[in-house]
């Protein structure tokens, strides 16, 4: 297995206590598999990938408990200088704000240039062509004309294909897209979601794919895991999920989904907002919000039960999954 996070937590030490982000996350990826990690804002997908790639504020963060497996090894026993090295090679990151995220003042083909300089000891001039060619790679048209030119002259739709090439560059094992197209209007995300999967296959990598918008995911991710208040609820292959999830919440972010056949009506939503980390309810933490709880979800934390019913891995942390699949 290319990545196995086991029962990670993650806490956040603030001045009005201590909030519980991420409580015993397990998932995993394969090479050439995508991992689709959905979940409303808050729930702890961010803050899971950030550990995973190194870059938590430690602190304010902590990580009281888990493991992190790349390749077998748990990357939360490395050094700082060995973990710079996983992250550096092994491991890139793509964010949701590509404007953000590059230098202002250095030309998108100095920033791409540089990471062949540092990490692969290139001539300036061998760095400018490779920069160039990752250009074409990820279909910036007029490659070698604007390689020169900075990140704001460049459309919104081409400064995350300059991204997209930045964390290609050392050609990693593992891409994780953290909400990789929010910023972008809809025709755009999907030329840019089609281009991140078709390079994602052509060289085999993970790929991590966070997102709170669960139509994108359906032709692209192999399997989903939903996160709720820093638990993963439900985790299946992604055909199964979309036939009968076996957790009410994944069916009210299902049921969220716009749809072209049902324009003008108004929008399902998920009643309620999600929990106060500082104060997460007891029992299962989307009791106050589901429309199927009974006592018990009041009482005691489902466990991630597995769905027997499935012919392939599937599970889901309700205490009455098999009647929200026939539901
Ligand atoms: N540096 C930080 N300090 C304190 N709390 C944080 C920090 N980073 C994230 N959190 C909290 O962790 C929770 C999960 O955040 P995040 O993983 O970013 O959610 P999302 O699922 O939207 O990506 C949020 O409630 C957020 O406020
Ligand atoms: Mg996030």
């Amino acid at each position: 297995m290319l990545l196995e996070v086991r029962d990670l937590h993650v806490e956040f030490h603030t001045r009005d206590g201590v909030a519980k982000a991420v409580n015993g996350v397990n998932y995993s990826v394969d090479a050439g598999e995508t991992l689709a990690v959905l979940g409303e804002s808050g729930s702890g997908k961010s803050v899971t990938a950030q550990a995973v790639m190194g870059i938590l504020d430690i602190p304010p963060g902590k990580i009281p408990q888990g493991e992190i497996l790349f390749k077998g090894e748990d990357l939360l026993k490395l050094k700082e200088d060995e973990r710079r090295k996983v992250r550096g090679a092994k491991m890139a990151m793509i964010f949701q704000d590509a404007l953000s995220s590059l230098n202002p003042v250095l030309s998108v083909g100095e920033q791409l240039g540089e990471m062949f300089i540092v990490h692969k000891g290139m001539s300036k001039k061998d760095a400018r062509a490779k920069a160039v060619e990752l250009m074409d790679r990820v279909r910036i048209p007029a490659a070698k004309e604007r390689v020169g030119q900075y990140p704001h002259q460049f459309s919104g739709g081409m400064r995350q294909r300059i991204m997209i090439a930045m964390a290609l560059a050392l050609e990693p094992e593992l891409i994780i897209a953290d909400e990789p197209t929010t910023a972008l209007d809809v025709t755009v995300q999907a030329q840019v979601m089609d281009l991140l999967a078709e390079l994602q296959r052509e060289l085999n990598m993970g790929l991590i794919l966070i997102t709170h918008d669960l139509g994108v995911v359906a032709d692209v991710a192999d399997k989903i895991a939903v996160m709720y208040a820093g638990r993963i609820v439900e985790q299946a292959p992604v055909h199964e999920i979309y036939k009968a999830p076996a957790h009410p919440y994944t069916r009210g972010l299902l049921d969220s989904i716009p749809r072209l056949d049902q324009k003008g009506q108004e929008l399902y939503a998920i009643k309620g907002l999600p929990p106060n980390l500082l104060a997460i309810p007891p029992g299962c933490a989307f009791n106050p919000r589901c429309p199927m709880a009974q006592d018990v979800c009041r009482t005691d934390v489902p466990p991630l039960y597995e769905v027997t019913e499935s012919p392939v891995p599937r599970s889901s942390a309700c205490h009455f999954w098999k009647e929200c699949l026939h539901g």
